[in-house]
């Protein structure tokens, strides 16, 4: 144990006006020392503290939300679900493009599971939460199985890019660990960790600490993959490994069709960089980002920038404006991709004033109510890329069958809707393959089991109704 911080560490905090972080040096033992100093040693201060001026300025910056809003038009470049036999002809030709990459070997999926899923309120990462209605699989088995499928059916391994955060990370290595890895090839699994900011006072500026050794430091949101994947050299394994297309979702929805052929072949047939999907919005105050055209570009306004009023427009035919909901899956080019990961700080911060909890100069701790507003925290969103590329696109996907996230604990977007979608997709799945399934039976179906009704048909042939709660799982 050191009576002293390195004389380099104190020049580095003093000079940032951050003393004190270092004023309980000498009661901490040598490996909390150590660990406070690789904390402190990872803070970009001057971006900390250009990040807090920007935060106390933020009030001024309301007018130009508004009139952005006012500015925003539906997305230009856009695929809307198929309503006639021209558009289902369309629709059939991206998804044969999608299936060649895939058969190519052309594509890769990006998991972004660094978050800290405080809304679900559960203690562990919100892949390992039990999301199967019957099963109980959780959300990573699900996501790994359906790699799995795909890898299967067109020949060629999707390898699956997986970013934590020093929340996620341990946990979630063990657990693919544990479970080898669901049945992929560990080969194919790549975790990357995304870095971390610090929570700030709003009055003071002061880099607030969680404990006497520990900053109080969060993810630096999802968009923090982009200095992730560079840092971890990932970027340069996409291109050795001949990807030319990432598949990127989020943590939170069982029902997304993971590598949709369709919306790949889109995304390539149209020369985009960067493909959104979105679904409907189903009220003018769901909260929900929209895809905007705005000033010339593809763009996402995030509902809390969307004034009620603006979200209530109606177009000609008196559906929303602003209809294109977004739900965090893209498609990235890889070339595109690598550069912009190139870039330094390519993407705008996002600063949120929030209560956060800290230790005090006595080493006492402070909780804020939840209406207590002490500190800023900072984080990077992917959507803000879409700004950055010249070819954007945005397809829609089926509402009901592709958008079931679990947020929160209860109610809209929870584990109960999700379970629910999840039954009525295979339920849906069933029927349309010719399988009776009784009202209220819950049923799951694996992907290696069918991903398509005609999958089902032939693993299933003149198969008996199904009259009790009932998991189809792999051959
Ligand atoms: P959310 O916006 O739902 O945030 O993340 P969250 O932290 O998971 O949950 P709440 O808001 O605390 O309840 C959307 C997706 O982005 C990932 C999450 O893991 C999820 O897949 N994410 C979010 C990251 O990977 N890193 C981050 O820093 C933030």
């Amino acid at each position: 144990m050191a009576a002293f911080p390195p004389a380099d560490l104190k020049a580095l905090v003093e000079g940032a006006g951050q003393a004190h972080l270092l004023a309980r040096w000498e009661e901490l033992d040598a490996s909390q020392q150590a660990s406070l100093e690789r904390q402190l040693r990872s803070i970009d201060f001057p971006l900390v503290s250009r990040l807090t001026a920007e935060g106390r300025a933020k009030a001024s910056d309301a007018a130009e939300v508004a009139s952005k809003a006012g500015r925003a038009a539906p997305p230009a470049q856009v695929i809307r679900q198929p309503q006639t036999d021209a558009d289902r002809a369309e629709w059939n030709a991206a998804r044969q493009t999608g299936e060649e990459l895939l058969q190519g070997g052309r594509v890769g999926a990006i998991l972004v599971a660094g978050g800290q899923g405080s809304r679900l309120g559960f203690d562990k990462p919100k892949g390992m939460f039990p999301i199967g209605p019957v099963s109980d699989r959780t959300l990573f088995h699900i996501f790994c199985e359906q790699l799995l499928a795909l890898g299967r059916k067109y020949g060629k391994p999707i390898p699956y890019f997986v970013m934590t955060s020093d929340a996620t990370h341990a946990d979630t290595v063990a657990f693919f660990e544990e479970h080898k890895f669901f049945g992929l090839d560990p080969k194919d699994v790549y975790f990357f960790q995304q870095g971390a900011l610090p929570a700030v006072d709003d009055a003071t500026g002061r880099v607030l600490l969680a404990s006497r050794d520990q900053v109080s430091l969060s993810p630096d949101g999802h968009g923090g993959i982009l200095k992730a994947l560079k840092r971890s050299g990932l970027i340069d394994v996409m291109e050795h490994r001949g990807l030319e297309v990432l598949y990127y979702h989020q943590v939170d929805n069982p029902t997304a069709p993971m590598c949709d052929p369709a919306f790949l072949g889109f995304h390539k047939r149209l020369g985009s960089q960067m493909t959104t999907k979105v679904v409907a919005k189903e009220s003018a105050e769901e909260k929900m980002g929209v895809l905007v055209s705005l000033d010339g570009r593809t763009q996402i306004i995030e509902y809390s920038d969307l004034p009620l009023e603006r979200a209530q427009a109606v177009d000609a035919a008196g559906g929303l404006l602003l209809w294109a909901g977004n739900t965090a899956v893209h498609a990235f080019d890889r070339a595109f991709l690598a550069r912009i990961t190139s870039v330094e700080n390519a993407l705008p911060f996002h600063i949120a004033h929030k209560p956060v909890p800290y230790v005090d100069a006595s080493g006492s701790r402070v909780e804020p109510r939840p209406d207590q507003k002490n500190a800023y925290k900072f984080e990077q969103f992917i959507f803000d890329v879409l700004p950055l590329t010249d070819v954007a696109l945005v397809v829609e996907g089926d509402r009901k069958r592709e958008f079931n996230p679990v947020k929160n604990a209860t109610g809209k977007d929870s584990p109960e809707t999700s379970r629910a979608a999840l039954c009525r997709n295979a339920a849906d799945l069933l029927r349309e393959a010719g399988v009776a399934v009784r009202d209220g039976v819950k049923v799951e179906i694996s992907p290696l089991f069918a991903m398509d009704p005609q999958e089902a048909r032939t693993r299933r042939p003149g198969s008996a109704a199904i009259e009790q709660d009932t998991i189809l799982g792999p051959a």
